[in-house]
């Protein structure tokens, strides 16, 4: 979606978040190998689900202030998912006694947190929601 937006924070807000959520994969094999599980790549239905809904949106929008206004409104969803998985793993993983998890998760889930905040920054003081609107 980043390459279909045309707001400047915008577009930077989303690949700088790409990049975190590529380091996070590092983070998440660090999980595994203090758990002592090898990870595997496995589907997620509500992911996907969260992905085919913004491509639909997005594909059926022309006016580029709305299509800027929609990547924000998807990119949110995911970011919600996020911080809600994080969070139930972060309570399991106290639970066990993991703490060193809890601290890789924790992580994660600040960077979910600021991820969604910034989005709602760009769409509510930035004007993308003003402009879509306009
Ligand atoms: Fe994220």
């Amino acid at each position: 979606m980043s390459e279909q937006a045309t707001n400047r924070e915008l577009v930077a807000g989303l690949k700088s978040h790409l990049e975190e959520t590529e380091k996070q994969v590092g983070r998440l094999e660090q999980v595994f190998k203090k758990l002592g599980k090898e990870p595997s790549a496995t589907d997620c239905p509500a992911i996907d689900g969260i992905i085919k809904e913004a491509k639909e949106a997005v594909g059926e929008i022309d006016d580029k202030a709305v299509l800027d206004a929609a990547i924000v409104a998807n990119s949110q969803a995911v970011e919600h998912y996020e911080i809600a998985r994080y969070g139930t793993l972060i309570a399991w993983a106290e639970e066990l006694g993991h703490d060193d998890v809890v601290r890789l998760l924790t992580t994660h889930l600040n960077e979910e947190k600021a991820a969604y905040t910034n989005l709602n920054t760009i769409a509510l003081r930035k004007g993308v929601n003003r402009k879509a609107v306009a």
